[in-house]
């Protein structure tokens, strides 16, 4: 990809973005995944500590290990989620990840009063940076507490102290052409002076 390739407004990247959940086996490659990392570090960041943390996971055995085991867990809780969403969540053949070829996981080893905000932040310049570029992607929630696991965070090789905020799936979607922004609610405003 040229740098005239990744040419689209904002704007346009705002709106064409969605959650891609269907992938080809494609695997991002570490220049590409840098562009991605380097727009991550472009978000506001609170009192300028860019305290985010990046972990790059594009091992098939890490990645199916890391969805064993929020499935698992799923499972043993049982919390909050609608029968349908835990049944379909908690199928053998679901995989968490959707088989993409690369995993985000966006932390901190110093969380704090603001680092959760950094983090998304971060995540959705990330998201709308791989857009622009023709990846798609997806935030991955269900994968945050397994990745905070003591047993999973050592099998991954992520730091003891890391704290996963922000998990997000990178990949070439495998059909782009059924792709299609999902409907939003006008912005509710509650006061406008
Ligand atoms: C905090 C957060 C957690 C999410 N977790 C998951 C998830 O675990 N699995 C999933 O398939 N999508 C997940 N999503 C994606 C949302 O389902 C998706 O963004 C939403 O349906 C709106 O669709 P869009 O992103 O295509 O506009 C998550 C999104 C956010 C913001």
């Amino acid at each position: 990809m040229t740098d005239s390739d990744r040419h689209m407004s904002v704007h346009e990247a705002i709106a064409g973005r969605c959650a891609v959940r269907d992938y080809a086996a494609l695997v991002p490659g570490d220049t590409q995944l840098e562009r991605l990392l380097q727009a991550a570090v472009r978000a506001p960041t609170a009192l300028h500590e860019e305290l985010w943390r990046f972990a790059v996971i594009r091992e098939r055995a890490l990645l199916d290990r890391i969805s064993a085991c929020a499935k698992a867990a799923m499972s043993a809780r049982a919390d909050g989620l609608p029968h349908d969403a835990m049944a379909a969540f908690t199928a053998e053949d679901f995989h968490i990840f959707y088989n993409a070829p690369a995993l985000i996981v966006i932390g901190t080893e110093a969380p704090g009063r603001f680092t959760d905000a950094d983090c998304w932040l971060a995540a959705e310049n990330l998201m709308l940076a791989a857009h622009a570029e023709g990846l798609g992607s997806c935030v991955i929630g269900l994968a945050v507490d397994a990745l905070n696991d003591v047993a999973v965070k050592r099998a991954v090789g992520l730091p003891a102290g890391f704290t996963a905020v922000s998990p997000v799936i990178v990949g070439t979607p495998a059909n782009p052409a059924a792709l299609s922004p999902t409907p939003r609610k006008p912005p509710h405003v509650v006061l406008w002076s």
